[in-house]
């Protein structure tokens, strides 16, 4: 077989932290597939496994829904005593005096009797909240919007709460080693990102990804400017008086921290990839040359990963690159967002293997968080391999060989909420997919990644019910391995 060496790249994209991730300097090993093997023997099931958060499962006291959906490592995320349905966002923004006005309506259901409930929502004046179209009073407490209606929801039922907001939107800094996330103002507009907690910057919301729900946007922005959100737009922009307004729906359940309202001037590309779907491109000025790249780059690799992964689940793909210099990228539902740089090949898959672990399938507690990163950077060598440059073997040999990377006294498999993007819940996490294929055999381990897409598709995962899936589809005892790289704060021992 032909090994040749390729030169060192490394990625312009960061984690929000700043840290870069530099990918890998491999080795090429062309056509090679991974060998199987057996990895350690059996270590006692980790408890870290077990407990998902639900939708609207905080601790209730009484009828006053809880201010956090029971996450145990971000307690004041999202909010408990109800399940969100539907989002529908009206939203006008100002880039001259960086103001945001919004009026969002918030379908729900209640899952206990309710005579208050909270939102997030970060800064921003709230100036008139309404339950079922009756006045409801309200007080702000940090990020808390609680709100009490005029009448007591009951249990099981169907509500709308809307409020009315405006402000100058502050984005996240720093709350979990973070950076700047959240809605960050730009001279023409404003680039969107939200990961882990930032939607309450812009809307208010149960912000936590274990409450997925559909959204309607209808964004206003001065004439010239575009809007861009997820999913679809839905009919052409209208102009009047100087300010245009976007219409975009998005009709698969989407976690808040994936929405966006990025704005600002964009060159825009639309159409279909090879397979039929629609693509939706969009460039800052600055960006404008590569436009096209990334245009059939984001439908070549979307169709590619169809293949893999099973049937892509949104109705249509995308990307955005904005000219704010963020440097990292972010998995967007249709569009992932690329800030300030032309992304290479690598990271468009990365950001468009999210759609299917991440964005599809979420997370039901940020713990669980080796299930999107390690699943996107698994698929970056899987891309590798695929178009000849690397192979995932020679990734996971190349990071095995270092005994003194830090990852291995962080398991990823228990992702900190003060380190939460850690290059281990990416790099480890990606190993632990590469140690299951080579104990499996790629005949089970392709099988399991569609599988487990479809059983979840749309909905929340756990760690533990991978583990499962991966036993159940194999007829292995994974235990022992899944442990060895998730839980332990060591090297496991060598996958032979
Ligand atoms: N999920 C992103 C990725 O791996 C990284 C990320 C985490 C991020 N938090 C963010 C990006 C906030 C932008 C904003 O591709
Ligand atoms: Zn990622």
């Amino acid at each position: 077989m032909a090994t040749h060496r390729l030169p060192p790249f490394s990625r312009p994209t960061r984690t929000p932290t700043g840290r870069p991730i530099t990918a890998l300097i491999c080795a090429v090993a062309v056509g090679a597939a991974a060998a199987c093997a057996p990895s350690q023997g059996a270590v006692a099931p980790s408890p870290a496994a077990a407990a998902p958060a639900s939708a609207g499962v905080g601790q209730s006291t009484g009828t006053l829904g809880a201010p956090g959906i029971g996450d145990p490592d971000f307690p004041g995320d999202g909010n408990g005593g109800y399940d969100v349905r539907h989002y529908d966002l009206r939203l006008s923004y100002d880039p001259s005096s960086r103001k945001l006005a919004g009026s969002a309506t918030i379908e729900a259901k209640a899952v206990q009797d309710l005579t208050s409930f909270d939102l997030d929502l970060h800064g921003l004046t709230v100036s008139r909240v309404s339950v079922d179209g009756a006045a409801a009073s309200f007080s702000r407490s940090k990020d808390e919007l609680v709100i009490e209606p005029a009448r007591r929801i009951r249990n099981g039922d169907g509500f709308a709460v809307t409020v009315d907001y405006s402000g100058v939107p502050e984005p996240m800094h720093d709350s979990a080693n973070l950076g700047r996330y959240g809605f960050i103002a730009t001279p023409d507009g404003a680039f969107v990102t939200c990961e882990p907690n930032g939607a309450k910057t812009w809307f208010p919301s149960n912000d936590h990804p274990a409450d997925k729900a559909t959204y309607d946007f209808q964004i206003t922005v001065p004439e010239g400017l575009t809007a861009i959100a997820n999913g679809e737009m839905a009919g052409t922009p209208r102009t009047a008086a100087g300010k245009t307004t976007f219409v975009w729906r998005e009709k698969h359940p989407m976690a808040s921290y994936l929405a966006t309202m990025t704005t600002g001037k964009f060159q825009v590309r639309t159409g279909t990839s090879e397979k039929g779907l629609p693509i939706y491109a969009a460039v800052a000025d600055s960006f404008r040359g590569s436009l096209d790249t990334l245009f059939t780059q984001t439908g070549k690799i979307t169709d590619y990963w169809s293949t893999v992964f099973g049937p892509y689940p949104f109705s249509s793909t995308g990307g955005v690159i904005d000219d704010y210099a963020a440097g990292y990228a972010l998995e967007n539902q249709t569009k992932p967002i690329y800030g300030g740089f032309s992304p290479e090949p690598a990271i468009i898959a990365h950001e468009l293997a999210h759609q299917w672990f991440g964005d599809s399938l979420s997370i039901g507690r940020w713990r669980d968080l080796w299930l999107n990163e390690g699943f996107a950077t698994y698929a970056e060598w899987l891309w590798a391999e695929h178009t000849g440059q690397y192979t995932a073997d020679s990734a996971f040999r190349r990071y095995y060989e270092n005994a003194a990377d830090p990852m291995w006294t962080y398991p990823p498999g228990a992702a900190r909420a003060d380190d939460l993007f850690s290059a281990a819940v990416y790099n480890r996490g990606a190993m632990t997919l590469h140690a299951l294929r080579r104990e499996i055999g790629d005949q089970k381990f392709f099988p399991l990644i569609r599988a487990w897409a479809d059983a979840h598709r749309h909905g929340n995962v756990t760690t533990q019910e991978f583990v499962a899936l991966a036993e159940r589809v194999s007829g292995k005892d994974l235990k022992g391995l899944f442990d060895a790289w998730l839980f332990q704060p060591k090297r496991p021992a060598p996958v032979t």
